[in-house]
């Protein structure tokens, strides 16, 4: 099927199927606004009763503003991440500030605690810009009708699933297609069990038609890296230093280094993080005089001016360039 089927398709089923909500009935930013920010981490029903609450208690950005930053953390109560909350206050006073609501998707992105997707949502909906707003809802529909399967939550996979539904958007319809699209991946086309049975896309759905319903959207595995913590200890000693060359059951085999104390210290006192596949390397370096000429096992003394003739890890050369 073209996408001009797909568009159609979506849209014919969100003027049979689109919920009706509270925030659906206005043009009025601010309450668009109001509704994107509680329906980033709230489910709807919960969001509509707080929605309602704050548009009779505030019902315009100026009174929000004037509000203390205490009742309105009073009023979120219960809806947690309260963040949201403080941006959503301090982004009122911004607003009111500038002498109004911003009208363009720059001064909607600018604002406090407006993410892509949220000033793609509300430049659309509120203002009719044509801005995809693209989240789980959208990856979702996406990589199962047309057959994606570029992880969603890499680089690539967001740019391509952006330009994908920046291309589908209609540019006269821009709000109502981020928000069927929204219900159509929370209504019909679920993460679990979602309802192929009663799909008007059933007969040209790549996933549906090969089995992969199951395997769509993919999500890359992001692994967990082992956490390590490296102190060096850079001896001084007449012009020379110590180092030894490294074993072969770690990292680095053969490469060479000044002598290493392995022992969690505080973060804050990283000088270098070096990410390696499997494990996060927390490093630091500290120059120290040495008392006397002997060394622990494996050590050895080398003139400070060899040092570079050594194959030394990356990790010791960006310390090394710090000291
Ligand atoms: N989730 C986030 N924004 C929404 C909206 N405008 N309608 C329905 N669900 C949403």
């Amino acid at each position: 099927m073209a996408n001009g089927n797909f568009q159609l398709a979506i849209l014919r089923w969100y003027e049979e199927n689109g919920r009706s909500l509270p925030w659906r009935e206005t043009r009025d930013p601010y309450a668009i606004w109001l509704s994107e920010v509680i329906l980033q981490q709230t489910r709807i029903a919960q969001g509509t009763d707080y929605w309602h609450r704050f548009m009779r208690r505030w019902p315009t950005v100026e009174l929000l503003a004037a509000a203390t930053e205490d009742e309105v953390l009073k009023e979120w109560q219960g809806l947690g991440y309260y963040s949201r909350a403080r941006n959503l206050h301090a982004a009122a006073r911004q607003i009111v500030a500038n002498g109004g609501f911003p009208r363009t998707y720059e001064g909607i992105r600018a604002l406090k605690g407006v993410g892509d997707y949220t000033a793609s949502a509300i430049a659309s909906i509120a203002f009719g810009l044509s801005h995809a707003a693209v989240d789980g809802n959208v990856y979702r529909v996406l990589s199962r009708y047309f057959g994606i399967s570029t992880p969603i939550n890499s680089t690539g996979g967001k740019k391509e699933f952006q330009q994908l539904d920046d291309e589908l958007l209609p540019h006269d319809k821009a709000g109502t297609w981020n928000q069927a699209m929204m219900d159509f991946g929370a209504l019909q086309c679920t993460p679990q069990s979602p309802r192929c049975l009663l799909c008007p896309l059933q007969e040209s759905c790549y996933a549906l038609r090969t089995g992969k319903i199951e395997e769509l959207p993919v999500k890359e595995k992001k692994l967990k890296r082992r956490e390590r913590f490296f102190t060096y200890f850079l001896l001084q000693n007449n012009g020379q230093t110590a180092i030894r060359r490294r074993g072969s059951n770690d990292i680095w085999q053969g490469l060479w280094e000044p002598i290493l104390k392995e022992e969690p210290f505080p973060k804050e006192e990283t000088e270098v993080k070096h990410i390696l596949t499997h494990q996060t390397i927390y490093a630091r370096m500290m120059a120290v005089k040495a008392v006397d000429s002997d060394l622990p096992e494996g050590y050895q003394w080398i003139d400070f001016s060899d040092l570079a003739d050594y194959a030394l890890p990356r990790l010791v050369e960006k310390l090394l360039e710090k000291h």
